[in-house]
């Protein structure tokens, strides 16, 4: 059997040698030559290739978790904050809003939270771990727009959060209308208590 024809990048055409064949002196030179380039190039490169390995203090920084004074929000009222460069939201639910949840549940696609939109902990009636406390990230899950929110109740809808992209309705825990062109709810990030008035999204381990 002919060794096959390998082509090079200047055109011309490189013919392997057969197997246990001899290989020519120069190649053998040329080969050492690379080798050893090649090993003081990695050892060279070691050392920023070895820091590249760990995070920047910036992308830590851009990873990390953030806390959030929630004590300030008014019933009824949303703040914004940011966390990984995603928008996050967290409303303070009146008892009347609350109430809202259990009655559009036949309307919704996900209704009990069956699917991995949140931690274990929100995936309950209200999607939160205090009921009044939602936290959700503003991304919409069709296609990453940013839905309005619309706490209000309003022509025949209790309020919720409505994404101008392409019309998904979402309620006032986040979860998606049946028939909309986003396919689950909002996703609730990870997030814990550090005390009555203090959040922390990004970190839901215990004991910190
Ligand atoms: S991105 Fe929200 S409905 Fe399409």
């Amino acid at each position: 059997m002919t060794a096959p024809v390998v082509g090079n990048t200047s055109g011309g055409s490189f013919t392997p040698p057969a197997p246990g064949a001899e290989m020519p002196q120069r190649r053998k030179l040329l080969l050492a030559a690379t080798s050893a380039v090649g090993a003081a190039g990695a050892a060279a490169a070691g050392a920023p290739f070895l820091a590249s390995w760990f995070p920047s203090e910036r992308a830590k920084a851009a990873g990390a978790p953030v806390d959030v004074d929630v004590g300030a929000i008014e019933p009824g009222m949303l703040l914004r904050a940011e966390w990984r460069g995603q928008p996050v939201w967290v409303v303070r639910r009146t008892p009347e809003m609350l109430a809202t949840l259990d009655a559009v549940k036949p309307k919704l696609a996900d209704p009990d939270s069956k699917l991995p939109q949140q931690p274990e902990y929100a995936a309950n009636a209200t999607r939160s771990i205090k009921p009044e406390m939602l936290v959700l990230l503003g991304i919409c899950t069709h296609l990453g727009c940013s839905p309005t929110d619309r706490l209000a109740p309003a022509e025949g809808w209790a309020g919720g959060f409505y994404c101008p992209c392409h019309g998904s309705v979402f309620d006032l825990a986040g979860r998606v209308f049946a028939g909309m062109p986003a396919p689950t709810n909002l996703v609730v990030p990870p997030y814990k208590y550090l005390n009555d008035t203090r959040l922390r999204i990004g970190d839901d381990s215990k004991g910190a």
